[in-house]
């Protein structure tokens, strides 16, 4: 399905993702700054943070486990209710025109 990473400044840059991979690795396969993905997806790093767009909130705006929510106080930027670790939402056909938000710094 396909992916928008919208950059701080209002860049905007779709991508098609593969159903069953990740939004961390849509970003680096994609060249797309504001995503770093450290730990390769092992949620260890906090390097992947990423805002939900509001518009997709209800569905994605909740930490799915109690260790990416830990992991989101780590996180370098503010963290917000919409704050999720992009390499813990993985494409299915229900997210298809998912919208994220990068943040201002992953570090
Ligand atoms: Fe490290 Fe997501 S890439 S927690």
């Amino acid at each position: 399905g396909k992916v928008t990473y919208v950059a701080v400044d209002g860049t905007r840059h779709t991508i098609e993702l593969a159903d069953g991979e990740n939004v961390m690795r849509g970003a680096l396969y994609n060249e797309i700054d504001g995503i770093i993905g450290e730990c390769g997806g092992g949620l260890a790093c906090a390097t992947c943070h990423c805002y939900v767009d509001e518009t997709w909130a209800d569905r994605l705006g909740q930490p799915a486990t109690r260790e990416e929510s830990e992991l989101l106080e780590a996180a370098s930027a503010p963290r917000r209710p919409t704050s999720r670790l992009s390499c813990q939402i993985v494409m299915a056909p229900e997210f298809d025109g998912l919208v994220v938000h990068l943040p201002e710094t992953q570090y």
